[in-house]
């Protein structure tokens, strides 16, 4: 995505606030408003990612009466990484985005798809014969992009919520971890369902899912990650 100069941006499941941050200090930028539907993403990025010009909220996008009046229209730029799987209704959400868009104005967007080599993985564990007992009222909450939905480099959904495709390409993304230690702990803050697993057992638990993702050919000796992901650039119409 490119800068343009005076660009109010928007990010939809801004975690942290790294990306938030980095996109604050891109000249072109004038402000960031960055929303997650964790509060503690949301304080956390207060505290450690803050600018004059960006501005946290707590807010689901999936949830309209959660995205704030005066953010409809007000956007020349959103962004969203890795966060449209986590979300059941994507109409809504996308709907919601392309209403805080000025006329003409972008989206960007990482995504996994049903091709998800990793998220097969994650439903395998709540069925583990060691680990299905503490998964009885289990209900998944990552929903893929269906990838019969991304033809021709192109999305039904995303043109039916109102957006022009500019680009759609799905290809392998490989993460590199420096160490064991560092894949650990982003297993561990990124795991979906560990709040099914009591805290004491939490350790055995990712050590079983890191196995199962190594026999899949997930995650590699070498501490690589390997996923599809599908980018996205669409304009509002
Ligand atoms: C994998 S993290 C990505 C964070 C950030 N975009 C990045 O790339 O570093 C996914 C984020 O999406 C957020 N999220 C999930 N569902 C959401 C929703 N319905 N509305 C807003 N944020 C959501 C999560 O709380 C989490 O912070």
């Amino acid at each position: 995505m490119e800068w343009e100069g005076d660009d109010t941006v928007l990010d939809a499941g801004c975690g942290t606030g790294e990306i938030c941050m980095f996109i604050s200090q891109q000249p072109g930028v004038a402000s960031v408003v960055g929303f997650d539907v964790s509060p503690d993403f949301v304080s956390y990025a207060s505290q450690q990612n803050s600018s004059t010009n960006i501005l946290y909220h707590v807010a689901d996008v999936s949830d309209l009466s959660t995205i704030k009046p005066e953010w409809q229209g007000a956007f020349s730029k959103v962004v969203s990484f890795s966060v449209l799987h986590w979300v059941r209704d994507k109409v809504t959400a996308l709907k919601a985005l392309h209403s805080c868009l000025k006329p003409g104005g972008e989206i960007v967007m990482v995504f996994a798809t049903d091709e998800s080599k990793i998220i097969p993985n994650y439903l395998k564990m709540a069925a583990h014969p060691r680990w299905a007992i503490y998964f009885k009222d289990f209900s998944p909450n990552l929903f893929p992009w269906p990838s019969s939905d991304l033809v021709n480099h192109s999305s039904h959904l995303l043109e039916e919520c109102g957006f022009e495709v500019l680009s759609c390409h799905t290809k392998e993304h490989q993460h590199l971890f420096e160490s064991e230690e560092k894949l650990r702990d982003t297993l561990f803050a990124m795991y979906p369902d560990l709040r099914y697993i009591p805290r004491n057992k939490h350790e055995e638990f990712l050590h079983d899912f890191e196995n199962m993702a190594r026999e899949a050919q997930v995650i590699s000796e070498d501490c690589k990650i390997t996923e599809f992901l599908s980018f996205v650039q669409a304009r509002k119409l």
